[in-house]
C-alpha cells in the first residue's frame, strides 16, 4: 500500500502502561522484566494511572501495611474503571500469589492476578483480558500442593530479558541468582509467595552478567533471599556464591559487585576471603540479625544464636575490617518482653551496624507464627520499641559517618537526588543539580554536579553528614561549575539501601 504523502500514519496508538512497584529488590527486578516484555510489544511507559490504558501493581505481602496500601490504591481506581472499562488493571507479585481469587472479590474491577512465578505470562494475559477473555489468574503451586519438583517448576522466571531502558539507571542492575526461600522463619510469608529455594545455573548468571556489561552496566547486585546460601549442583560439581563472584569478577566493564541478602549462618570464612581478595566486591554486607534475644530467635526459627552472630561478626572484622555491615530487626515479635527488646538494643550498640531496617512485627496468615504464636505485644509498645531502636541506630550511623569528614570517597553516581527531583531540578542545559550516588561500602553520598557525571565513578570529598547521608563536593578538577552556596545540600532523607 502506498501512502500519498509523509510517513505512514499509525492507526492504533501504542498501549500506555503505568506500573507501581512496592516491596524488595526482587520486585524491582521483576518489574524491569515485565516492563521490558511489554515495551517489546510496543507499550510506552506513562507517569500516572490516568494517562494509562494498562495499570499494573507489583505487590508485596511481607507486612499487612504493604497490602493495605495496594488494596486502597485499587479501591481508588474503581470509579475510574467504570468510566474507562477498556482499561486493564492487573495485580502482580507476592500479594497475587498469596491472595489469589480473594483479590477479585475485594476488588472486582481487577482483570488479572499474576504471581511472581508466572510473570513471563503477564503480557499474554493482559492481551487476553483486553480482548474480552474475562478475568485472568496465573499463580504457582502452593508449598503443599504437590511434589517439590513440580512446585519448583511452577515458579518460572524470565531473567535474561534485560532492557537498560527499563531500569532506573543503565549503569546498575540487579541479577537474580536464587529464587525462593526454604528457611521458613516463623514470621515470614516469602517461602509461600516465592516458593522453594532454587539456585539458577551459573552459566545463565554469567551470560546475563556479560549481557549487562555489554549494555554499559558497571555495578551488579546479585539477589537472593539468602544469597550466601546459593548452591548449584551439576554433574558432581557444586558452585557457591564465592565461585560465582570469582567468575563474575573477570567480566570487563563490571566495576562493582554486591550481593544481598545474607543469612548469618552461611557467612563462611571462604566467602569473606573471596570478598577480601576481589577488589570489585563491595565492602558491604547486609546480614539481618532480627533480634538480640536467643528466646526470640528460637521462636522465629532463625537457626542461630546471638553467640553465633557475634562469632560471625568477629569473622567479618577479621577478614574485612573496613566492611560496613547492616541489619534488619523485627520488634514486638510474639512474646517479646522488655528484656528481650533490650538485648536487641544491646546488639545494635555492640555491632555498630552501618544502618538497620527496623520493622514492627506484622502477623501474616499462612505462617507458622500466625498459626501457633499469639501476636501479643501491644501496638503502642511495638511503636515505641521501633522508635527507640531506630533512634539508637541513627545516632551510631551519624557518629560513623563523621569519620568520613574531610576524606575523599569513591562514588558511583546514580542520578538526581530525591530532593533535587522534589524541587523539580532537571539539570537541563548543563545546570548544576544535587546528585546522589553510593560509596563502595554502600553509603549514600549527595553532592552538586552536572548530569554528565551520572554513571561515573568519582572521588568526592566529604564536608558534612547526617545519619543517612554523606554530603560532599566533587574535587576541583571535575566540577564544571562553582559549587559553593548551592541550596541543594540537604539529605535525601532515606536511611537505607
Ligand atoms: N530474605 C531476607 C529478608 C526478607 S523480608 C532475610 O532473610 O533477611 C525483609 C525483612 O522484612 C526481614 O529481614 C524481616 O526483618 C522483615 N519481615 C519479614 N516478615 C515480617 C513480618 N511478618 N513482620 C515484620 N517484619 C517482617
Ligand atoms: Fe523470610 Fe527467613 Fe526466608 Fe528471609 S530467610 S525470606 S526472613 S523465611
Ligand atoms: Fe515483599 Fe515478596 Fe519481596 S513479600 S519483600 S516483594 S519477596
Amino acid at each position: 500500500m502506498a501512502f500519498p504523502s509523509g510517513d505512514p500514519v499509525l492507526t492504533t496508538a501504542p498501549h500506555r502502561l503505568y506500573i507501581e512497584t512496592v516491596g524488595c529488590q526482587m520486585n524491582v527486578l521483576d518489574s524491569e522484566m515485565v516492563v521490558a516484555s511489554l515495551r517489546r510489544q510496543g507499550y510506552e511507559l506513562v507517569e500516572s494511572a490516568d494517562q494509562a490504558d494498562t495499570i499494573l501493581f507489583n505487590t508485596c505481602s511481607v507486612r499487612q501495611h504493604a497490602e493495605d496500601k495496594i488494596y486502597s490504591a485499587l479501591g481508588q481506581l474503581r470509579r475510574h474503571k467504570q468510566r474507562h472499562p477498556e482499561q486493564v488493571i492487573g495485580v502482580l507479585g507476592c500479594m497475587a500469589q498469596k491472595d489469589q481469587r480473594l483479590i477479585f472479590e475485594r476488588a472486582p474491577h481487577v482483570d488479572l492476578v499474576v504471581g511472581p512465578g508466572q510473570l513471563p505470562q503477564a503480557a499474554e494475559l493482559i492481551e487476553r483480558a483486553r480482548a474480552g477473555g474475562g478475568r485472568q489468574l496465573a499463580v504457582s503451586l502452593g508449598r503443599r500442593d504437590g511434589p517439590v519438583e513440580q512446585i519448583r517448576r511452577s515458579h518460572e522466571t524470565f531473567d535474561p530479558l534485560r532492557d537498560p531502558a527499563s531500569r532506573p539507571t543503565p549503569f546498575q542492575a540487579y541479577l537474580r541468582i536464587q529464587i525462593g526461600c526454604d528457611k521458613f522463619c516463623t514470621y515470614c510469608i516469602v517461602p509461600m509467595t516465592r516458593g522453594p529455594e532454587q539456585g539458577r545455573p551459573p552459566e545463565d548468571i554469567l551470560a546475563e552478567a556479560r549481557l549487562l556489561a555489554d549494555q554499559g552496566c558497571k555495578e551488579i547486585t546479585l539477589l537472593g533471599q539468602t544469597v550466601n546460601s546459593y548452591r548449584y549442583h551439576d554433574s558432581g560439581r557444586t558452585t557457591r556464591l564465592a565461585d560465582l563472584l570469582t567468575a563474575l569478577h573477570d567480566i570487563e566493564g563490571i566495576q562493582r559487585l554486591k550481593f544481598v541478602t545474607n543469612f548469618p549462618r552461611d557467612m563462611t570464612a571462604e566467602l569473606l576471603q573471596t570478598v577480601r581478595d576481589l577488589p570489585k566486591c563491595s565492602r558491604y554486607l547486609h546480614v539481618p540479625l532480627q533480634s538480640g534475644s536467643n528466646r526470640v530467635l528460637q521462636r522465629m526459627k532463625r537457626g542461630y544464636t546471638v553467640e553465633d552472630y557475634r562469632e560471625m561478626m568477629a569473622r567479618i572484622r577479621e577478614w574485612l575490617p573496613e566492611a560496613a555491615v547492616s541489619s534488619d530487626f523485627i520488634v514486638g515479635f510474639c512474646g517479646e518482653t522488655e528484656d528481650d527488646f533490650q538485648q536487641s538494643v544491646q546488639m545494635v550498640r555492640e555491632c555498630r551496624f552501618k544502618s538497620s531496617f527496623v520493622f514492627k512485627y506484622s502477623e501474616r496468615p499462612g505462617t507458622k507464627a500466625a498459626e501457633s504464636l499469639p501476636d501479643d505485644v501491644p501496638e503502642d509498645v511495638k511503636r515505641r520499641r521501633n522508635r527507640e531502636l531506630l533512634a539508637l541506630q541513627d545516632a551510631i550511623s551519624e557518629e560513623d559517618n563523621r569519620r568520613f569528614l574531610g576524606r575523599p570517597v569513591e562514588v558511583l553516581v546514580e542520578g538526581p537526588s530525591r530532593s533535587a527531583e522534589k524541587r523539580g531540578e532537571d539539570g537541563a542545559d548543563g545546570a548544576v543539580l544535587q546528585l546522589t550516588g553510593r560509596t563502595h561500602c554502600d553509603r549514600i553520598v549527595v553532592f552538586p554536579g552536572t548530569r554528565s557525571l551520572i554513571g561515573e565513578i568519582l572521588p568526592i570529598s566529604i564536608c558534612d553528614c547526617t545519619a543517612h547521608t554523606l554530603i560532599g563536593q566533587t574535587t576541583a578538577s571535575q566540577a564544571s561549575h562553582e559549587v559553593v552556596g548551592l541550596s541543594a545540600l540537604q539529605p535525601t532523607g532515606k536511611a537505607h539501601s
